[in-house]
This record gives structure tokens, C-alpha cells and sequence, in this order.
């Protein structure tokens, strides 16, 4: 079996999902169930004996030694974080709990755990830890996308603290030979991504007929990947990438943040359109800037779809239509959501936008 941290939020809650409907391989989840963990994203496997859930803190080292020695993993896939910049910025401690020394109690104990294998099932262990390209900071628009070599240049509290996990995870790879691997990825979208992160906020701002936030001027580039896509890629990562390696992953979709807005309203006005027949582009408003924020990044996959043979299956146009038609026909995961503690953080970060 496999153990991954994180597997009740959105990329995590993902990739449960799709390893179960290609493998039997059983998969214990370790999630504390922040405000982004939900476990109606993993609702269908209510009765499924594969998904082996524990609630609990990746910084609990008592924990997360007991699942090691009980359940002996083949490999642990580290998705669990605090995960949103805007969030950083107003509480940065949280991050560095998490993110940090999260990490690092996750790399002792599975240290420990992995120095009592047989050879072979040492040999064979891996831990991968899912990492994002923020570390390597802000790209001008002229210059190279990032690749794996990229000087990391991280500028909120979120990518800081993300960098310095990976830089752990270098750390027992080079001090301890523990087979550890990193992914840095591009922004995801798609189903199950918590309404606080730009796409889902839009769509179900649009439909509640609220205001549409932009930040600044909207022309900051993010390179946007399908999750389902990046979910095959650590896939492949796990079953062939090479320990002490670092895969970045992109879904070669550069584009400005305004250009998303304008493309999801475009899609909820021939899906949903309003109900006084408006275009929902009318409800686009420009607020105050994300302090420190960058202005774009792009991911160079070059590595991963030479020496894994992964490739990006959607194109935005396609991911796209399928995540806006998701929130469609999910409107009772999104209320459910809305309900929760994560309303009161959200209007309190959009208040003081001055909308
Ligand atoms: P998310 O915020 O949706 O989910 C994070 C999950 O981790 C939640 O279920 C939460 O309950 C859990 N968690 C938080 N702190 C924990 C702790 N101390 N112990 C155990 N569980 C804890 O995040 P996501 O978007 O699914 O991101 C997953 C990973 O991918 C993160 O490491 C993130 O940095 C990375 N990443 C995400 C993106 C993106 O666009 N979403 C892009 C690049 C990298
Ligand atoms: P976000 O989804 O928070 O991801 P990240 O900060 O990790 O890239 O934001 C994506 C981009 O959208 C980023 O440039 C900030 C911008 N943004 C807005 O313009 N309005 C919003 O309400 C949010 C949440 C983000």
C-alpha cells in the first residue's frame, strides 16, 4: 500500500480518486482536515476497504511512526500544506507549521521507518514530495520558462516555506540516501479545488451573482494544469522517476489572469446564462493587488516528458469546460463548502480589498 498526506484536498483528494479507479493497491490518508480538507470530496469511497483514512497532523510524529510501522507503505506521497498565498500573506505561522516542520517530522519518522526495511523493500521505497513552481519566484515576460535548474527565488511566506521544505527533502536524499523525489508544479484547476483559489472563486462568485476580484491590472500569467493531468504525472514519477530527481509540470497554458475570468464568463453565459439574460463579464471588478505578487510563471516539463513520456492530455479548452460544467452540477458541494469556516476567512480577505 501506499500512504499519502493531504488526500482531502484538492490535488490530494484527486489523485485518491483516480488511483482507485486503476489500482486496488490500498491507500491510507493522513489528513488533519484543515479548512481545505473535505471529506465529501471522498464521499464515494465511503465503503471502499482500499481508502484507510486517519485523521491527523503530518507535525505528529507519534501518529505518523504508528501508520508507518502498522501499515509498512511501499511509499509515501507528501501532498499536505497550507496552499494558499492570500492566506500567507495575512498568517504566515500556520505555513511555516505545516509546510516546514510538517515536512521535516514527516522525513524523521519516515527516516526511521525505512532504516528498519529488508534491502530490497529499501531499495524499492520512495517519497515524493509535492512541491510548486513558486519557489523559483517571478518570471519577466521575456524570459525562459522555469526548468529544474532554475535558482529558487521564492517571495510570499507560501513559496518560502514550500522552498524550504524542498530544501529538506534535498537534504535527506544527499545526507541520508532516504529515495525521496520532488514535483513542481504549475497551478492546478479543476474538480474539488477550494472556492478561495482564483477559477472556483470566479465561478461561484459568477453564479451567486457577487462581484468577479481581480487583482491589479490582471495581467500577472499563471501556466494552468488540469488536475487530473498532474495527478498522472506523479503517478509516473512514482513508479519511474529517479530518486534525488526534481520533475517540474506544466500544462503549457500560459495565460493572463484576465484572460481566465473572461473565459469562464464566456462559459457560464452559454451553460448558465443569467437569468436577466446580462453577460456575466459585467460583474469583473479590479481591486487592490496581492502584495509582492508575481507577475508570472511558466513551467518548462521538458525532463518529465522525456525521461517519464508524460504529457498534458487537456488542452485549457477542454479542462476548463470540464471543471465550469463540474461546479455546475455540484452546486450542493459548493453551498455545503460556503458553509464552513472558510466563508468567514474569505469575506474577511475580500473586505479588506475594498471591493
Ligand atoms: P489544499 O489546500 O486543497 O489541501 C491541502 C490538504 O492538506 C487539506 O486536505 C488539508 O486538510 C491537509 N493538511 C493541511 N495541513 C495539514 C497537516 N499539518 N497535516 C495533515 N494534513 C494537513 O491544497 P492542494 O491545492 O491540494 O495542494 C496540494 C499540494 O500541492 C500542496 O503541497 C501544494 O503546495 C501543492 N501545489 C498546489 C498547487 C495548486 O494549484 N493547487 C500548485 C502547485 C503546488
Ligand atoms: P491563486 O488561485 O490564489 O493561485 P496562486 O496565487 O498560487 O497563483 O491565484 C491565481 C492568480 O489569480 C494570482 O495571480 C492571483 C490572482 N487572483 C485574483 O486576481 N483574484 C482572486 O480573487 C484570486 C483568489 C486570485
Amino acid at each position: 500500500m501506499i500512504l499519502i498526506t493531504g488526500g482531502a484536498g484538492f490535488i490530494g483528494a484527486n489523485f485518491l480518486l483516480d488511483w482507485l479507479t486503476q489500482s486496488d493497491e490500498e491507500v491510507i490518508n493522513l489528513d488533519v482536515l484543515s479548512y481545505a480538507g473535505n471529506l465529501e470530496n471522498l464521499v464515494s469511497l465511503n465503503d471502499d476497504k482500499r481508502h484507510i483514512f486517519a485523521q491527523g497532523d503530518i507535525c505528529d510524529s507519534t501518529l505518523t511512526a504508528r501508520l508507518l510501522t502498522k501499515y509498512q507503505p511501499r511509499a509515501i506521497i507528501n501532498f499536505a500544506a497550507e496552499s494558499h498565498v492570500d492566506r500567507s500573506i495575512q498568517d504566515p505561522e500556520e505555513f511555516i507549521q505545516t509546510n516546514i516542520v510538517g515536512t521535516f517530522r514527516l522525513l524523521e519518522t519516515t527516516r526511521a521507518y525505512w532504516s528498519t526495511l529488508e534491502n530490497k523493500a529499501k531499495q524499492n521505497f520512495r517519497f515524493i514530495h509535492i512541491s510548486t513552481d513558486e519557489v523559483y519566484g517571478s518570471l519577466a515576460s521575456e524570459d525562459e520558462a522555469f526548468d529544474e535548474d532554475h535558482r529558487y527565488e521564492p517571495n510570499s511566506p507560501y513559496s518560502a516555506s514550500k522552498a524550504a521544505s524542498d530544501h529538506l527533502i534535498r537534504a535527506y536524499y544527499h545526507t541520508y540516501g532516504l529515495p525521496v523525489l520532488t514535483t513542481n508544479c504549475s497551478n492546478n484547476y479543476g474538480p474539488y479545488q477550494f472556492p478561495e483559489k482564483l477559477i472556483p472563486l470566479i465561478i461561484v462568485n459568477a453564479l451567486a451573482g457577487k462581484l468577479l476580484p481581480v487583482y491589479g491590472d490582471g495581467q500577472q500569467i499563471r501556466d494552468w494544469l488540469y488536475v487530473k493531468d498532474h495527478c498522472a504525472a506523479i503517478r509516473l514519477v512514482l513508479e519511474a522517476g529517479t530518486p534525488g530527481e526534481t520533475y517540474n509540470i506544466g500544462g503549457r497554458n500560459e495565460k493572463p489572469n484576465i484572460d481566465i475570468v473572461h473565459t469562464v464568463c464566456a462559459l457560464l453565459d452559454t451553460l448558465y446564462p443569467r437569468a436577466d439574460d446580462k453577460r456575466y463579464q459585467q460583474q469583473i471588478t479590479f481591486v487592490t493587488d496581492r502584495p509582492g505578487h508575481d507577475r508570472r510563471y511558466a513551467i518548462n516539463s521538458k525532463k518529465i516528458e522525456r525521461e517519464l513520456g508524460w504529457k498534458p492530455i487537456e488542452t485549457f479548452e477542454t479542462g476548463i469546460h470540464k471543471t465550469v460544467r463540474w461546479y455546475l452540477d455540484n452546486q450542493i458541494w459548493v453551498r455545503n463548502v460556503q458553509s464552513g469556516t472558510y466563508r468567514k476567512w474569505i469575506d474577511k480577505n475580500h473586505k479588506e480589498r475594498a471591493l
